[in-house]
């Protein structure tokens, strides 16, 4: 029978309870919600602090969203049998848990769930996680203002049992709940053919001859069109506002994540006037093909909103087998109306790839929304409003960088704020920091109420407060070569391991050894070294241009 260490004393979640101070203050016990990426990295953080974790995992695996299973599951999602990862390996690592180097730069999910699996064993985190058990309620104990303590009802083979936390991590995962607009088209109830959201498609079987339309054009719309392409009859995605298309191999043919996020290029274009900024961005986003003549141009190429990452696409629409068309004006029982007037006749299946909601059932809507029915959480992690800053969700942020890195940055943010070391602003102090952030948000993403932020601009601010940001000036003067690949070579996730509390010994020399890692599955047919990139050599010859014009100038006047 499996052990469950520090699990906490069971109490009626009723009984008021006063603890001495030190505990009110120093709280070790964390509940955490949800055993995928962002609940073990919050298993893991906790341990590297001392406090005492209990994990528990509705499903009877951990992985989360990467566990595939072939019907989607009710509060868990769910991911279809060809998903790959769209991050690369080295930048959607746990930061001291490299891919082994024979990994493919982009995985198949069950790739990654066995790298998740492995994590798992070897940083012995099983042995807190509580599997096939549910929260089905968190609450604040009635001593809360003074003990920040919560009380997390569970439940498993239809027992309840209720015990008493210090501290709760919240990591249950904001890809579950569709988001099925059915309101914002006219005419959909009457439609006789099939319906579905993309949360229920696992494969491309049932649908060989059939025409579906697909509508979204985020990744999973792409990737189900592109996949049903291959037997279905035609295959139509209706676009609201059109994406950026880019592919998962980037200039030189290295993983486009590995070139495009680096803190050098993302200074510039944060540092550059919008409008230059804004032209580089889409001269980037467009470099592979002409997204006016593919039907798929953004209404606002300059918004930074998530982009696609898709390799077939282009081909398919170029092949004729897969249509882009605008939004849908109304539904009729066979066909779909664009707002353009064009009919897509004789429809068998319409799968509605929207994307999802965010919920959190176990607990009063109120703390993580607080104002307006908006998500209000500081830095996208901390409610503000409450007394003690006992509670934190992990992984409610969506970015061009990867989720791993991410939640694991957070999750040691929140533990060292839950154990004390770390300390919050004042309540209007986050408030502020929530308004302004959504201000930025709406020029940048187009929306003020998204969750997305700017990957190395979130990463080296949280990394501040734990203080594990990377001193650039100091590397430079220490370890220039180390200091050439952080700030020229990809922002990959060893770099918040590099100093402080949680530093990796490995990071190092993980750092300067990614590109090996990169490009040895690849060396299978050897012919000549493996080519590997110098952005800052690049960056040099760029530099170049502007003095040979300077010194041609001065010499002949
Ligand atoms: C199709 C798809 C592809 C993606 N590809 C990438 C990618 O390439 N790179 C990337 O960085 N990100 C990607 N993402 C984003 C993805 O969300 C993250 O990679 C990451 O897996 C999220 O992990 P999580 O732990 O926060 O949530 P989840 O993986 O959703 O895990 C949440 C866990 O909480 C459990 N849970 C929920 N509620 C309860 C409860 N009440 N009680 C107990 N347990 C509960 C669930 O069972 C689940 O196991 C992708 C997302 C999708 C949908
Ligand atoms: N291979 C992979 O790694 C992979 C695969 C799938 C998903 N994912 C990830 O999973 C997350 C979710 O992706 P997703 O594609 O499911 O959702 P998504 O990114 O939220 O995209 C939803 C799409 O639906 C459209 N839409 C939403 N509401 C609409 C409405 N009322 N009317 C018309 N169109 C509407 C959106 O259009 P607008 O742009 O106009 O809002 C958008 O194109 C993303 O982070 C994504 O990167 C990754």
């Amino acid at each position: 029978m499996q052990k469950y260490l520090h699990w906490p004393q069971h109490m009626p979640h009723t009984a008021p309870r006063t603890w001495p101070q030190h505990q009110a203050t120093m709280g070790k016990r964390v509940a955490i919600v949800g055993a995928g990426v962002s609940g073990l990295a919050s298993i893991r953080a906790c341990l590297e602090e001392g406090l005492e974790p209990t994990c528990f995992e509705r499903s009877d695996d951990v992985g989360g969203l990467w566990k595939f299973t072939d019907h989607a599951e009710e509060g868990r999602a769910s991911i279809y049998q060809s998903v790959f990862t769209n991050s690369s390996k080295e930048m959607m690592c746990f930061p001291d848990f490299p891919y082994p180097d024979n990994y493919p730069n982009f995985m198949h999910h069950s790739k990654l769930q066995d790298y998740i699996t492995t994590f798992t064993k070897e940083k012995n985190l099983l042995r807190y996680i509580r599997l096939k058990t549910l929260v089905t309620e968190i609450k604040k104990r009635p001593d809360f203002s003074f003990t920040g303590q919560w009380d997390v009802v569970t439940e498993k083979d239809g027992m309840q049992e209720s015990a008493v936390f210090d501290s709760v991590l919240i990591c249950s995962g904001h890809h579950v709940y569709p988001s099925l607009p059915k309101d914002d088209f006219p005419g959909l109830k009457g439609f006789k053919g099939k319906i579905y959201h993309s949360r229920e498609y696992k494969g491309p079987e049932g649908f060989e001859g059939k025409r579906v339309l697909v509508v979204g054009l985020g990744n999973s719309g792409c990737d189900i069109a592109t996949e049903l392409s291959h037997t279905a009859a035609q295959v139509v995605i209706s676009s609201r506002s059109g994406s950026w298309v880019i592919s998962r191999i980037w200039d030189g043919g290295y993983p486009w994540d590995m070139v495009y996020i680096n803190r050098f290029d993302s200074f510039l274009r944060n540092k550059l006037p919008t409008s230059i900024s804004n032209w580089w961005y889409m001269k980037k986003m467009s470099g592979r093909f002409k997204h006016e003549n593919y039907g798929v141009m953004p209404l606002d190429g300059t918004l930074r909103k998530e982009p696609v990452i898709n390799d077939d696409l282009p081909a398919r629409i170029v092949c004729g087998i897969v249509t882009i068309k605008p939004n849908i004006k109304k539904f009729t029982e066979t066909s779909a109306v664009f707002q353009d007037g064009t009919v897509f006749e004789a429809i068998d299946t319409v799968i509605f790839a929207t994307g999802y909601g965010y919920a959190y059932p176990f607990l009063d809507d109120s703390i993580i929304k607080s104002r307006n029915n908006e998500v209000t959480l500081f830095k996208g992690v901390f409610p503000p409003p409450l007394e003690k800053p006992t509670m934190a969700v992990i992984g409610l942020v969506q970015s061009l960088g990867a989720a791993i890195p991410t939640v694991d940055l957070q999750a040691r943010w929140a533990v060292r704020v839950i154990k004390g070391t770390c300390s919050l602003p004042s309540v209007s102090d986050m408030m502020h920091d929530i308004d302004e952030k959504m201000r930025k948000s709406l020029k940048w993403f187009g929306d003020s109420q998204t969750i997305q932020i700017d990957y190395i601009a979130y990463m080296d601010e949280i990394a501040s407060f734990i203080g594990v940001k990377p001193n650039m000036l100091w590397l430079f003067l220490t370890d220039p070569k180390l200091a050439v690949e952080v700030c020229f070579g990809p922002c990959s996730p060893y770099q918040f391991r590099l100093t402080g509390p949680g530093k990796w010994k490995g990071a190092r020399n993980a750092i300067l050894t990614q590109w090996d890692r990169t490009l040895k599955p690849m060396q299978t047919r050897v012919v000549g070294g493996p080519q590997k990139p110098y952005p800052f050599f690049e960056w040099l010859k760029l530099l170049a241009i502007p003095i040979i014009l300077i010194a041609v100038f001065l010499t002949l006047n």
